[in-house]
């Protein structure tokens, strides 16, 4: 099934794009939030999306092809943000949003390695020219490594237990599949009557580890409120605790006006306040919505303001 963008009404009013507006998409995806965007900037306005994931690029491009905007598609980390734009020659924008994680389609595609319902390669790389696969970490990471990222990551309270349990197999041969991974878990956690399955939060905090996504957001806030005109708007919507603490503590600390010690008299410090902090609490989806697309469940979403 097709993504279903979260929270899209929430997004617009946060992210308020305007006519001729040039906007940066740093979460590509499936395009759900992009065709909102582009309806609201119109022919004169100016997209730039980046996706990790050069397939869904090009599936996504094809889907947009009547948009109507300019619009640019980067096969990149949209923690590179700054240099993207030097590139395009571009200083300033007047919006930008992050809808962190995955799409529908990395779990709909089984070869990809997230889903464990289909047996495939563990993979879990969004970009798949690079970097360490979820096989290769779970075959070759310490096992106290192992136990840390399914704790941390995946808040799995059987960590120990399931990294341990690797241990022991993976001595037995390579752990190369999805469905091998799920019925370690499965030995380890028993799935109980209305619990998720058991291997959920393990394959997840694997992908997190896999895609290094907690690496760098805070650097990326600093780097993209530097690049909003005044007035400009950062909507960034996440579906993990830890990634929101950070894109909460982000934005508390650029709305500071001062990072004086307490004991100073006087403020010494260079510290302006850069933003305006638009949701004091992060906003969560209605009811209606959490029915509808389960997988909004967990994401909150908050915004700035450049000042
Ligand atoms: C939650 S989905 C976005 C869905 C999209 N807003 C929609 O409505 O269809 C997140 C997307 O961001 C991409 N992604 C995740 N981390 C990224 C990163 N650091 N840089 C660029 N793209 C990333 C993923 O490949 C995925 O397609």
């Amino acid at each position: 099934m097709r993504h279903q963008p979260v929270m899209p009404e929430e997004v617009l009013n946060y992210l308020d794009p305007k006519p001729g507006g040039t906007i940066v998409d740093c979460t590509l995806g499936e395009g759900g939030h992009t065709e909102m965007i582009a309806d609201r900037i119109g022919i004169d306005g100016r997209l730039i999306c980046f996706d990790l994931d050069s397939e869904l690029i090009e599936i996504t491009k094809e889907r947009l092809l009547n948009i109507k905007p300019r619009i640019d598609f980067l096969n990149a980390n949209f923690k590179e943000i700054g240099e993207k734009l030097d590139a395009l020659g571009i200083s300033k924008v007047d919006g930008i949003l992050a809808d962190l994680g995955v799409a529908s389609y990395h779990f709909d595609v089984a070869e990809r390695g997230f889903s464990f319902r289909e047996e495939a390669a563990l993979d879990m790389r969004l970009d798949r020219q690079s970097g360490n696969t979820a096989a290769d970490l779970v075959n070759n990471e310490p096992i106290e490594k192992l136990e840390r990222i399914f704790r941390e990551y995946g808040e799995e309270k059987n960590a120990r237990a399931i990294a341990r349990k690797i241990g022991e197999e993976r001595k037995k041969g390579k752990i190369e599949t999805t469905l091998r991974l799920a019925g370690i878990v499965e030995s380890v956690a028993r799935k109980k009557y209305h619990e998720i399955h058991p291997a959920t939060r393990v394959f997840q905090a694997l992908r997190i580890a896999v895609n290094k996504e907690l690496e760098g957001l805070s650097e990326f806030v600093h780097e993209a409120v530097e690049r909003l005109t005044l007035g400009g708007k950062l909507v960034v919507i996440s579906f993990h605790s830890l990634e929101d603490r950070i894109i909460k503590n982000s934005f508390n600390y650029l709305a500071l006006e001062c990072v004086c010690p307490p004991e100073f008299p006087v403020c010494r410090c260079d510290k302006k306040a850069e933003v305006h902090i638009l949701t004091r609490k992060p906003v969560i989806p209605k009811d209606n919505e959490i029915e509808g697309n389960p997988r909004s469940r967990s994401s909150k979403l908050r915004a700035c303001e450049k000042i």
